[in-house]
């Protein structure tokens, strides 16, 4: 089956082809105009996507060698995500499946990241754990079976990445704020300072990261303009410290409570370093399989959509036309 996939949630413009069970090309046009506003600026980013959308499907197909006339499918997200944003994305699909005489389909944004795991290799078999960790997502799904999920535990507040993005603004790093913490923190030392892991008593898989930035925020508010630079490495890493082992032992309780064997990451914020050595030692010590993808398949990208729309349209399910985006869309 040879599928084209098209992804535009947020601020990435991104088309890939999945062809004869391989992913044939996987363009990401990054929309650097947000950089310098410290996060995206809806309206911006849905006007890029209407400039780069054609540009970039062009480049997926001429680096696949694919026409559109030999494709079987076209898989679009249609939520949850920026309105504007997902509008140009799907709408564009739609267009070019229905002029084409192709089928189409709607994808989950969140379900294209449980497949991320499965784009270069054949990945975790349901039964499994994910953990998805993005800008605007935190949450523990149980994968019961390919299109059959259990959120087991989400946020109540931010999300992980958007902890990192505004902790990121408060030590004064780019935008976005997880990989500038990510890289900072190696120079730090993690035990400086204690922050809180923002435990619950309630839901014990639910995760909450308003405590933890509010630490952080008085913490660097107690020190001198000269200290806030000279600990800045050392804050950044006890930060990173806090917020990755709330999600390495919510990943461990929830594999134990639900009798698991494999977890599986998603989302930007799963290229942590950190997270990914924490995660791989307690995979060795406890012999679960872990998994997580490529960098570039861990943020946004059309080749998880591409093989989530694979999945569906080669068990003969497709989307009305009348499909219409759904930013605040459940799994
Ligand atoms: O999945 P993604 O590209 O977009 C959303 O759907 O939100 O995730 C972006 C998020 C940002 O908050 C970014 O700061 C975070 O992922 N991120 C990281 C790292 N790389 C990206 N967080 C921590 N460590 C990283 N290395
Ligand atoms: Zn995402």
């Amino acid at each position: 089956m040879k599928i084209l996939g098209i992804e535009t949630s947020c601020d990435e413009t991104a088309a890939a082809v999945w062809a004869d069970n391989t992913l044939a090309s996987n363009i990401i046009a990054s929309q650097e105009i947000h950089n310098i506003y410290g996060g995206v600026v809806p309206e911006l980013a849905s006007r890029a996507h209407m400039k780069l959308i054609l540009p970039v499907v062009e480049r997926a197909l001429q680096e696949a060698g694919v026409k559109l006339a030999a494709l079987d499918g076209i898989a679009a997200t249609y939520g949850p995500g920026l309105a504007g944003s997902l509008l140009v994305g799907l709408n564009f699909a739609k267009a070019v499946a229905m002029a084409c005489g192709l089928p189409f389909v709607g994808v989950h944004h969140i379900e294209g990241h449980l497949f991320s795991n499965s784009v270069l290799h054949a990945g975790p078999q349901p039964p499994f754990l994910s953990l998805i960790i993005s800008g605007g997502h935190t949450q523990l799904v149980l994968v019961k079976s390919w299109g059959e999920y259990e959120i087991l535990g989400k946020t109540r507040d931010d999300a992980a990445g958007e902890a990192f993005d505004k902790v990121a603004k408060m030590l004064e790093l780019s935008y976005p704020g997880g990989p500038a913490i990510d890289k900072l923190a190696r120079q730090g030392n993690p035990a400086a300072v204690k922050f809180p892991k923002g435990r619950l008593k309630d839901n014990k898989l639910d995760f909450s990261y308003s405590g933890l930035k509010t630490a952080v925020l008085y913490h660097m508010k107690s020190l001198t303009p000269e200290q806030r630079e000279t600990q800045k490495a050392d804050v950044a890493a006890s930060f990173q410290e806090a917020a990755v082992q709330v999600l390495v032992d919510k990943c461990m309780l929830a594999l134990k409570m639900q009798g698991l064997g494999q977890l599986a990451l998603a989302g930007g914020v799963a290229c942590n370093a950190q997270l990914r050595h924490k995660l791989k030692k307690k995979s060795e010590d406890e012999g679960f399989e872990l998994f997580f993808p490529p960098p570039v398949l861990c943020t946004d990208n059309a080749a998880m959509i591409a093989r989530a729309g694979k999945f569906y349209l080669e068990n003969g399910v497709t989307s009305d036309f009348g499909l219409s985006p759904q930013p605040s869309l459940k799994l």
